[in-house]
């Protein structure tokens, strides 16, 4: 292991006029379901050269997805298909780094009709700010299949000077005590540009897909824990953690050296000095990490390697499809033995957290249940009530559902009295793009390992 060097505090001056967001993206498809995308110059913006730039989706893996979530997800697939294949309808987080100044990014956020994902320790109050409103719907490119209601019950900026943060019915029981993390999102698929790295200057923001962001809730740190990130890079989750809480000491685990560099660079653009003696990278093997460090950590999360949909269907070139596919069937037994090094890491009474962006039944649910059949000491945990009900506004949660000794993921939005077992229900959720709640794809498990 050793010390994460990290840039002097500092704040990013804001120039409202570069900071407008675009509604669209072309440059989808990296490696990481977080990855941070990058800025363009206006004049690329134009639709006719977006749409000259896009990319079309691997067919080969299409055709594969087609089979498999077909009968996974039933006729829900047809909806999430839609969203997939369409990169001009996916919508992107602005995380804050609460380590800056960020009252004008606060404002441009605002003032285009994003809202805060969470309720906010403080609500802000702004003066006549007129918003930028995408009406008609949701439509970005003549490809674009997603389609948006009416809905504007996410723009707060419609009357001048009024307090903007109005949380909907369902975030009132939000439990989570995460309220430093301030999240903003738009209901259609605008994103902001990118910050550049500038050397002993701390990032303002951090460009994710929202659903990232329950892993972190849902493991529940607080000032003081001692924290594994097991699979690291980029980074993400790790600053996320940064954000929710002080934790004791954070430890970021990255085998693999060039993530580990991008992973180093995420943490030095985004924490500050005073936080410096609180996180470290390092390099091993996450299965191996649990023996090594029985017991030590507080919480452990696992966000385990897997076969990231969105990116998936994109990247490969046809050649390397095969081997993907390999790879995708060899995923699961990886997924199984860090899940296992984690629970051995994390101490009696502690959690661990384990989640996927892919749907495969194989590497979610089925992962959770291996572990449990030869882990006593695991306890699944309800992350239904706690996440997906105070949530449901803004993402759609799928909880399992086991067909014929399988467990899979139901077709209704509410668990199954009477056909999945509370325990089947405990497995995880799953929280799947649909039109306009284009989040996920992103499976989430917690384990609690029982007091001796
Ligand atoms: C889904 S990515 C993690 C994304 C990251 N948590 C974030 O939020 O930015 C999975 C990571 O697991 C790493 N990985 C692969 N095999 C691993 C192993 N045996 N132990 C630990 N990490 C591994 C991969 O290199 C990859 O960076």
């Amino acid at each position: 292991m050793f010390q994460l060097p990290v840039y002097a505090r500092g704040t990013l001056c804001v120039r409202f006029g570069k900071l407008t967001p675009r509604p669209l993206c072309s440059s989808y498809g990296e490696a990481g379901h977080d990855a941070v995308f990058k800025a363009k110059k206006p004049q690329q913006d134009s639709m006719s050269q977006v749409n000259r730039r896009s990319k079309k989706e691997c067919q080969l893996i299409l055709d594969h997805f087609d089979q498999q979530y077909s009968e996974e997800l039933g006729d829900l697939w047809a909806s999430v298909r839609s969203v997939l294949v369409d990169p001009h309808s996916w919508q992107y987080g602005v995380l804050l780094n609460r380590f800056t100044v960020v009252t004008d990014i606060k404002r441009v956020l605002l003032s285009q009709g994003f809202s805060t994902l969470l309720p906010q320790k403080e609500a802000l109050t702004l003066p006549s700010v007129v918003p930028t409103v995408f009406n008609a719907d949701c439509q970005t490119s003549k490809n674009s299949q997603a389609k948006c209601p009416k809905d504007d019950s996410h723009l707060h900026l419609q009357n001048s000077s009024h307090t903007l943060i109005q949380q909907p019915e369902s975030e009132r029981c939000l439990t989570l005590p995460s309220l430093s993390l301030q999240c903003y999102i738009h209901p259609y698929p605008l994103r902001f540009p990118s910050q550049a790295h500038r050397p002993g200057q701390l990032k303002q923001y951090y460009l994710l897909n929202a659903a990232s962001l329950l892993p972190v809730l849902a493991l529940q740190v607080r000032n003081g824990d001692k924290v594994l990130d097991l699979c690291s890079a980029p980074g993400g989750k790790a600053l996320t953690i940064m954000q929710c809480a002080t934790p004791a000491f954070l430890c970021c685990n990255e085998p693999d050296s060039h993530r580990r560099d991008r992973l180093a660079k995420t943490l030095e653009s985004f924490l500050p000095h005073s936080m410096r003696s609180r996180v470290v990278v390092s390099a091993q093997d996450g299965r191996c990490f649990g023996q090594r460090e029985e017991g030590n950590y507080d919480k452990v999360l696992v966000d385990a390697p897997c076969s990231n949909d969105r990116s998936w269907l994109f990247s490969p070139a046809d050649q390397q499809v095969e081997q993907r596919l390999k790879q995708r069937s060899r995923l699961p037994r990886l997924q199984v033995q860090l899940l296992r090094s984690a629970l051995s890491a994390v101490r009696p009474g502690g959690v661990v957290v384990y989640s996927t962006c892919t749907m495969s039944t194989a590497e979610n649910f089925a992962v959770v249940e291996a572990v449990l059949r030869d882990c006593p000491e695991a306890e699944p945990e309800d992350l239904w009530e706690e996440i997906a009900l105070p949530l449901s506004t803004y993402f759609t949660f799928r909880p399992a559902h086991r067909v014929s000794g399988l467990v899979t993921h139901t077709q209704s939005l509410q668990p199954l009295c009477g056909h999945a077992s509370s325990f089947d229900q405990k497995l995880g959720i799953l929280v799947l793009p649909q039109p306009c709640k284009t989040w996920g794809p992103m499976f989430l498990s917690r384990l609690r390992k029982r007091k001796k």
